[in-house]
């Protein structure tokens, strides 16, 4: 039985103190459920403090990002060892944003999930398609693509702890969520792939996320969807209580 793992992404957003205190809301609020996980994946510098804060709680705390040299002259980026020393246990890789505007490619997504298997972190592995590639009916060539490319060259053993966030471009910051058949139908072809890549064991174990336009309104009926184990949501968990409405959806 996969245990539901809710992700916020807050990408941008925020400040150090109002990030203290979702952190001091959250806490303490969060069900006391091992079958749900609550992960907040924050700006590089708020992390210390919500490490800190989140101490002793149910809440953990990812990082949007990382490089996946160890370290070097880089200047301006964050080695996934920096992050493990931090405490944070989870690295969003490859988020479509990242992907459009900073150049991430399917092949330094690779790299990243073997550098954050290195340290110990756990990948958040994004893939999606666009709105053309959707009407182009070239969704799944697109996504098995991402998923075999990103994955490429783990242990089975690895990939059976990977996340797969499987978000709809079109779907991201728009209010308009995939339908919850249709996001089913993508993530459960993830875990397909995967069983093709491993073994149905292993394929089993894999956390397969959905994001886009996740919200308290809509989470019940995509998390009640088989292949569905929990949400990748941006707006959405800014807040305190919409985020621990999300959490609570996952029990
Ligand atoms: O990573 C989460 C994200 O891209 C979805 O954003 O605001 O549509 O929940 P949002």
């Amino acid at each position: 039985m996969r245990s539901k793992v809710i992700a916020g992404n807050w990408k941008m957003n925020k400040g150090l103190s109002e990030a203290e205190q979702f952190a001091d809301s959250v806490k303490g609020n969060l069900p006391k459920d091992d079958n749900v996980e609550a992960i907040v994946c924050a700006p590089f510098p708020f992390l210390p403090a919500l490490v800190s804060k989140a101490k002793s709680s149910n809440l953990k705390v990812g990082a949007q990002n990382m490089h996946f040299e160890d370290s070097g002259a880089y200047t301006g980026e964050v080695s996934p060892a920096m992050l493990k020393d931090l405490g944070v246990t989870h690295v969003v890789i490859g988020h479509s944003e990242r992907r459009e505007h900073f150049a991430e490619t399917d092949e330094s997504v690779n790299k990243k999930v073997h550098a954050a298997f290195n340290h110990g972190l756990v990948p958040i592995v994004c893939v999606g398609e666009t709105l053309e590639q959707r009407e182009a009916n070239e969704t799944m060539s697109h996504i098995e693509n991402q998923v075999r490319k990103g994955l490429e060259g783990l242990t089975d053993e690895q990939i059976g702890r990977v996340i797969i966030a499987y978000e709809p471009i079109w779907a991201i910051g728009t209010g308009k969520s995939a339908s919850s058949a249709d996001a089913n139908q993508v993530c459960t072809f993830v875990r397909n792939v995967v069983k093709a890549m491993t073994s149905e064991n292993i394929a089993e174990q894999l956390v397969v996320q959905y994001g886009g336009s996740v919200k308290p309104a809509n989470i019940d009926e995509l998390l009640d969807q088989p292949d569905i184990d929990g949400a990748l949501v941006g707006g959405a968990s800014l807040e305190p209580g919409s985020f621990l409405e999300l959490v609570e959806a996952g029990t």
